[in-house]
């Protein structure tokens, strides 16, 4: 008798961007040298009164007592009461939430074809079979990233609507990277709907990977759902504390100014790369997705030089990188590297 569900068996993990200090020391780069546009987060790095937050801390509680100020401070930035947040280490925890929450084992969930691969590993563990988004009528759960990871694309609110009218359960609109969307819409009155939730990272809009902090926007009983099956604690004292800090006017004003940053940022890299003869598709995110022949060739000859960029096979796209907007001047450093070692991948 297997002692552990014999579907889990092999189960493979998710790649992710950012590069490993094992893989830069064989190329003799320290950690501190490197440029990585493998990671997505504001380019300005962490607002200092967030930081600050960070730093005063009490670690020596339990955290639970400092969510409801939270949820009600999210409540007031989405336009929701705090009924409708739950909060979670990362959204990614709450990825995984949704699907063990919503899917009954052999239920279809729906996901695009090159998207976050979480959204199907989340599935399968809830014991769900992974289905085009095509056949989202059928799909008792629909995963659709907005902007979509890797390729920047933005669904209006007519898309979403038709995809939560048409999804034989619930949709959850994943927007890690929807406040760097130049011409963002609101989604929060799809939640009027009763089947649309969703997810936000504070990730992303705060440079906080290494935290983990991300909520979800539901309707109430759902929601309700959803924290009772959360393990306790699950966001730490830490994150709880940024997270107040970053809804604050000093960190809000400090995003304001990275989007106009990620703005300028996206503009060189799509004038640059095709400058260069490479074709790039338009974006609505903060990072752009480029045809370069040979994804992984192109990342490997990009290392030894402290440059990070995503080699996107693993989202079934291997011709491509994916190159988070960074500083405009760090953006043209990438550039030049680029046309200096004549990346003859193509
Ligand atoms: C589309 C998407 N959603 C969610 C996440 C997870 O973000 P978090 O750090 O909030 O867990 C990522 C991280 O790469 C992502 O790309």
């Amino acid at each position: 008798m297997s002692l552990v569900r014999p579907d889990l068996i092999g189960l493979p993990s998710v790649v992710h961007g950012s590069v490993s200090a094992a893989e830069l020391a064989a190329f003799g780069v320290a950690p501190s040298d490197v440029l990585d546009f493998s990671v997505n987060t504001n380019p300005l790095g962490v607002a200092p009164s967030v930081l600050e937050a960070i730093a005063h801390t009490n670690w020596t509680r339990y955290p639970g007592d400092d969510e409801p100020a939270l949820r009600e401070a999210i409540g007031r930035h989405a336009g929701v009461s705090s009924e409708h947040v739950v909060l979670g280490n990362g959204s990614v925890e709450l990825i995984w939430l949704i699907a063990l929450v919503c899917v009954r084992s052999g239920d279809a969930v729906a996901v695009a074809r090159a998207t976050f691969g979480e959204y199907a590993r989340a599935a399968r563990v809830a014991g769900a079979e992974v289905v085009d988004l095509q056949q989202i009528d059928h799909a008792r759960l629909a995963f659709v990233c907005n902007p979509n990871n890797p390729d920047g694309s933005y669904l209006t609110s007519e898309k979403i609507t038709h995809l939560a009218q048409r999804v034989n359960g619930v949709l959850a609109v994943d927007e890690a990277y929807a406040s760097f969307a130049p011409e963002r819409w609101n989604s929060a009155p799809l939640l009027d709907r009763g089947n649309v939730v969703v997810l936000r990272s504070m990730t992303k809009d705060h440079a906080l990977p290494g935290l983990r902090l991300g909520y979800v926007l539901a309707p109430p009983a759902l929601a309700h759902v959803l924290e009772s099956v959360r393990p306790p604690w699950s966001v730490n004292a830490g994150a709880l504390r940024a997270g107040l800090a970053a809804l604050e006017p000093a960190a809000q004003a400090h995003l304001g100014r990275a989007h106009r940053v990620v703005q300028d940022a996206r503009r060189v890299l799509i004038d640059g790369f095709q400058a260069l003869g490479y074709s790039v598709r338009d974006s609505h995110a903060n990072f752009v997705l480029v045809n370069v022949g040979d994804g992984a060739a192109f990342r490997r000859a990009l290392l030894p030089l402290g440059l990070v960029v995503r080699d996107c096979a693993s989202f079934g796209l291997p011709s491509f990188i994916r190159v988070a907007c960074k500083q405009p001047a760090e953006c043209r450093r990438l550039l030049s590297a680029v046309a200096e070692t004549a990346l003859a991948t193509r």
